[in-house]
């Protein structure tokens, strides 16, 4: 058979064809019915293969099921959802905000199972079955936490932007006990950066705080 290969691919003889030899008969048809099966591998295969590709373009998505706010969420989200986007756009909880969405400023601080965390840099996905409380949760009803009242008193706001990012931490931060004394607030708030510099009032409100727990 692979003697009469190269005879296909030289210049066509004069006059009529000849009459197919029977090696060069079993090579068409061996070849014809190659192409049959390869046709019908790969009309068997378009389907697929256009799920396949479809699949591909699509986003990787899954089911995550978390508490926020003592209140039950199921979503279906793109795996690269962060928990920022996921309460800001999916929830409706706006109160988280976006600062750098880099994990440097410390706007979108939220408790996850207890501990904070910047919302921007956690995978939504990977939360499924946490605790999540933002600053919306924080307050018991008309009363305020008292880390927000000490906001309050200690007049701890500024254009206020950072400030639910920065209540969220001093919340953790008087949680974890790392409120000894001023230099030790500012050390453990150090990751919410603000740029109305007001974090001495802020410190302030984190002391009250912890005083009076
Ligand atoms: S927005 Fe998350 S750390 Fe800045
Ligand atoms: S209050 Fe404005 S950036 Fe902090």
């Amino acid at each position: 058979m692979s003697t009469e290969l190269p005879e296909s691919y030289g210049p066509p003889p004069e006059g009529p064809a000849p009459a197919p030899s029977r090696r060069t008969f079993i090579a068409t048809t061996t070849a014809v019915g190659g192409a049959v099966m390869a046709g019908g591998l790969v009309a068997g295969a378009s389907p697929s293969a256009a799920e396949e590709a479809s699949a591909a373009d699509a986003p990787p998505g899954g089911r995550v099921s978390l508490t926020v706010n003592g209140e039950r969420h199921t979503a279906v989200i793109d795996n690269r959802t962060s928990l920022l986007d996921l309460l800001r756009e999916q929830l409706g909880l706006p109160g988280t905000k976006k600062g750098c969405n880099a994990g440097a400023c410390g706007a979108c601080t939220v408790l996850v199972d207890g501990r904070r965390v910047n919302s921007c840099l956690t995978l939504a996905v990977r939360l499924d079955g946490a605790e999540v409380t933002t600053i919306e949760g924080l307050a018991d009803g008309e009363e305020l936490h008292p880390l927000q009242r000490a906001f309050v008193d200690q007049d701890a706001f500024q254009c206020g932007f950072c400030t639910p990012g920065q209540i969220m931490s001093g919340v953790g931060c008087i949680e974890e006990g790392h409120t000894g004394s001023t230099d030790e607030i500012r050390e453990w708030m150090s990751g919410n950066i603000c740029r109305c510099g007001c974090y001495v009032k802020i410190v302030r409100a984190v002391e009250q705080t912890a005083r009076g727990k």
